[in-house]
């Protein structure tokens, strides 16, 4: 499932974010085939900008994508709903479900499989991530700064994560259950917003395992990834 509703607001102003282009092709199209090329995706739903859906299914006929069992609904005004939206839409017997961000247009296919191979031995969750370059500080967020810092974890032990993140779907389809439930009962108040779906099974007292991720399944966030992913794509057709 493929959540690309948003509106892709750092990337600055232009066409939501899953629309814009890489190479002359949109990132939603691009992460389609990224998981098409699996062989352990069978469907791909996406979750497309509510007021897109028709403009979205033309988009991927038009870029060949049209043999493939592909179904496009509306998303919602947060990742986390788009991601429900479109769990609704897989049909039942479908026990495996991977979440793939539109934005990550350049993810390589071992990422896919890597992925999907450790939910189907056994796994409820599996997240792809990477190390990272960067010594990492906790602070005390102050607006304009200087900010105070409070520590700074051992970077060892710090990951960085991608998508696909995979499932078992009883256990995704239960914890976005869960999630909604909690936001109701908390009216706007309540727990800080989970920004990945890993997250919201870590909240509800799952296991999550991390399996290597790839430097190449970076997000598109904002102007420089372009230039970056624009730069990979031309080293991979060269
Ligand atoms: N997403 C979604 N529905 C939303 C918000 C985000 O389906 N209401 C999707 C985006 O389309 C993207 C993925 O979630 O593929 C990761 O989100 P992010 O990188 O934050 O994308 P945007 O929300 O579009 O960007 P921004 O936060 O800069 O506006
Ligand atoms: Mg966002």
């Amino acid at each position: 499932m493929v959540p690309a509703a948003g509106r892709g607001e750092r990337l600055g102003p232009g066409a939501p974010k899953a629309l814009r282009e890489l190479g002359g092709v949109p990132l939603l199209v691009h992460a389609v085939r990224a998981l098409t090329r699996s062989r352990a995706v069978g469907l791909v739903v996406v979750a497309a900008p509510a007021d897109g859906v028709a403009e979205v299914v033309a988009l991927l006929d038009s870029h060949g994508l049209e043999g493939k069992d592909i179904r496009v609904v509306a998303g919602g005004a947060t990742r986390q709903e788009s991601v429900r939206l479109g769990l609704a839409a897989i049909p039942a017997e479908v026990g495996i479900v991977l979440v793939h961000d539109a934005a990550r247009p350049l993810v390589p296919v071992e990422v896919v499989d890597a992925v999907a191979s450790a939910v189907r031995a056994g796994a409820e969750a599996v997240v792809p991530a990477v190390p990272l370059a960067d010594t990492v500080k906790r602070v005390e967020p102050v607006p304009g700064g200087p900010e105070p810092v409070l520590d700074t974890p051992d970077r060892s032990t710090l990951r960085a994560v991608q998508t696909p993140q995979g499932f078992r779907r009883d256990t995704l389809a239960e914890v976005h259950a869960k999630a909604l439930a909690e936001e109701a009962a908390a009216d706007g108040g309540g727990l800080p917003p989970v920004t990945d779906d890993a997250g919201l099974v870590e909240r509800f007292g799952g296991r999550v395992v991390v399996v290597p991720g790839h430097e190449e399944a970076f997000k598109v966030t904002r102007p420089l990834d372009l230039v970056l992913a624009e730069a990979v794509l031309a080293r991979r057709r060269a």
